[in-house]
């Protein structure tokens, strides 16, 4: 008899991220696979979806303007009640640290599945940093029967905390399987409405200097104080800088209303997944405050000032590629002045080495489930 598989995801990232796993779990002949989108976010999540050519079997349609936390987790348990009581799935899997991620782990543990965690462990041991998201993954960590560690410190964190060694496998992570399975579309030749607006609009003479940014945590003065080290920056000679906003409120009210007026710094729409990549390619660095980026960067060698106190992925700070900056103006324009500025601190940041995968960890994933669910199916 065939496992059902319920795959569970919500926002941009966990989408980028699962995608070319749905698309290998449906190959296998075990599985009954199907996708729930949460659509925490929409127009963000469907770019995603698009590009990889999922079509949910089901569709939460949960977000509303400026959601809370607290309807948000309220939204995904009660959108998933009906799923889990209809497809009664086996497997539960869930990717990262949202709240579609700690809500669906504990919806899915109450209706009996086993849930698989991808992108397990990561901690900052901060529990207010980054907020909620180092909460929700601890939370989905405690629920989680099978753990995807994508690097050796997340499996010794879990380790740590008890869980057992044979359900975690250090698997690398899936944005990397993601990104160079994108680059292979996304060459010299590759096009699209996007980039063509981009080539018209952005002075690739220039340095760019590319910025992303939504945390929690640095809604409020974090923001003003980013704004301010951008507008600092943009003075500086023979640079552009070009931001996709985030469609956040909380960031795209604040975002606009400091920095539209400025002439070297172009505030863009959230781009598509390839268009993204092929912006970070044409970068010169990129100050952000995203998980996902801090892991991609590293393989286009492309160095990141991470606009936070605090990361859950200290593999690439060690190696150098990364720097954490945090949110004082100061700081961030003196570290970007010093790399567009000098050319050794630059060349030390920028060589290609990536600590966060090879580019198979889906298989591993994929392997590990296979060999679960035979062992389970023969008793
Ligand atoms: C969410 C995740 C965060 C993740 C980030 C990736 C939580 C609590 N937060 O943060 O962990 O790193 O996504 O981007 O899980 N909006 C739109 N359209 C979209 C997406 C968002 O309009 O496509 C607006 C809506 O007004 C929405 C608001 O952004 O209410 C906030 O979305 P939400 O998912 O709650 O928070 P993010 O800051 O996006
Ligand atoms: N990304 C994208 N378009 C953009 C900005 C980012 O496709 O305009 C991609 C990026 O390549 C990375 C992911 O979105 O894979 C990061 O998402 P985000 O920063 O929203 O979330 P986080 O990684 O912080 O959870």
């Amino acid at each position: 008899m065939k496992n059902n598989i319920l795959i569970v995801f919500g926002t941009r990232p966990e989408a980028i991220k699962m995608a070319p796993l749905v698309n290998a779990l449906k190959k296998e002949a075990l599985f009954n696979v199907k996708v729930c989108v949460t659509a925490q976010h929409r127009e963000m999540l469907d770019q995603v979806l698009d590009f990889f050519s999922i079509i949910p079997d089901y569709d939460l349609n949960i977000m509303k303007a400026n959601q809370t936390l607290h309807s948000l987790t309220a939204a995904v348990i009660e959108g998933l009640k009906p799923i889990l009581d209809d497809f009664s799935p086996q497997y539960v899997f869930v990717h990262g640290d949202t709240t579609t991620t700690m809500a669906a782990s504990l919806a899915g543990f109450y209706s009996g599945a086993e849930v698989c965690h991808v992108e397990a462990g990561l901690r900052t041991f901060n529990k207010y940093s980054p907020f909620p998201e180092e909460i929700n993954r601890k939370i989905t960590g405690v629920i989680a029967n099978y753990h995807f560690a994508p690097t050796q410190i997340a499996q010794q964190n879990l380790l740590s905390e008890g869980v057992k060694a044979e359900d975690i496998i250090v698997t690398g992570n899936t944005v990397i399987d993601s990104l160079l399975e994108s680059m292979l579309k996304v060459n010299s030749a590759y096009s699209n409405e996007e980039i063509e607006e981009l080539k018209g609009t952005l002075s690739f003479e220039k340095d760019i200097v590319l910025v992303t940014g939504h945390r929690r945590e640095n809604h409020g003065d974090g923001f003003l104080n980013i704004c301010k080290a951008l507008e600092m920056i943009s003075k500086l000679d023979n640079v552009e800088i070009v931001y996709p906003v985030h469609l956040n409120p909380n960031v795209k009210d604040v975002v606009f209303e400091k920095l539209s007026n400025n002439e070297n710094i172009k505030l863009i729409k959230p781009l598509s997944y390839p268009t993204f990549l092929w912006l970070m390619n044409k970068s010169k660095i990129i100050l952000t405050d995203s998980g996902g980026i801090q892991e991609e960067a590293p393989s286009l060698g492309k160095p990141v000032l991470v606009m936070r106190d605090t990361t859950e992925r200290p593999e690439a700070v060690s190696a150098g590629t990364v720097l954490l900056v945090g949110t004082e103006t100061n700081k961030i324009f003196e570290e970007s002045k010093r790399l567009l500025q000098d050319k050794k601190s630059y060349e030390e940041m920028s060589m290609l080495h990536n600590p966060y995968g090879d580019g198979h960890a889906v298989k591993r994933i994929v392997e590990f489930v296979l060999n679960r669910a035979s062992k389970n199916s023969n008793g």
